[in-house]
């Protein structure tokens, strides 16, 4: 298993494993210069994907294909996220997250409300449109 940064054409497989977990699709094209996908023997079994911001990074479809979880492939890819934000030098990283809230406190993140985040974060696709207001906003700060 490995995990790298991913290219254009692991998009549909990505995609793919987006839909069967039910995570927004919406944008997620547009950051593949900052995704980075688990692959085994070639195929694409999970991803993360990190979209940047002024006011800091939005980390999303952080999913792993539903045979491959509990091998702490989750915890590769939201590490690796994480290093690209840092190597960006953003000061923070939020996420909204209806299906794992209980996941992401081992990286440091905790539950802040919505009008904690920046606006140049709010005003991404995955804030204004698809994720509820009932969704569990969530930021880690990163150290300067
Ligand atoms: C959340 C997810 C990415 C974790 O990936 P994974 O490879 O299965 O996780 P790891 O093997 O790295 O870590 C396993 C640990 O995470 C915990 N965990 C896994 N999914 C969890 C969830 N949804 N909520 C809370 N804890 C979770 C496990 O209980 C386990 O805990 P332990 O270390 O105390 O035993 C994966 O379960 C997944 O794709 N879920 C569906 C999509 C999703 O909800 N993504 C998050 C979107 S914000």
């Amino acid at each position: 298993m490995t995990v790298e940064r991913a290219t254009r054409a692991d998009l549909p497989d990505v995609e793919r494993l987006l839909e069967r977990e039910h995570l927004p699709l919406d944008g997620v094209r547009d950051h593949v210069e900052t995704m980075v996908v688990a692959r085994h023997d070639g195929r694409v079994i999970g991803a993360a994907a990190l979209e940047c911001y002024s006011g800091g990074g939005l980390l999303r479809s952080v999913v792993v294909d539903a045979q491959w979880q509990g091998r702490r492939l989750g915890h590769q890819l939201t590490e690796a996220a994480l290093e690209m934000a840092r190597q960006c030098e953003l000061p923070a990283v939020y996420l909204l997250t209806e299906t794992a809230e209980g996941f992401f406190p081992r990286f440091g993140f905790t539950a802040i409300s919505r009008e904690e985040v920046p606006a140049s974060v709010q005003e991404s696709v995955e804030f204004r449109s698809v994720c509820p207001a009932s969704a569990i906003v969530m930021r880690k700060r990163l150290p300067r």
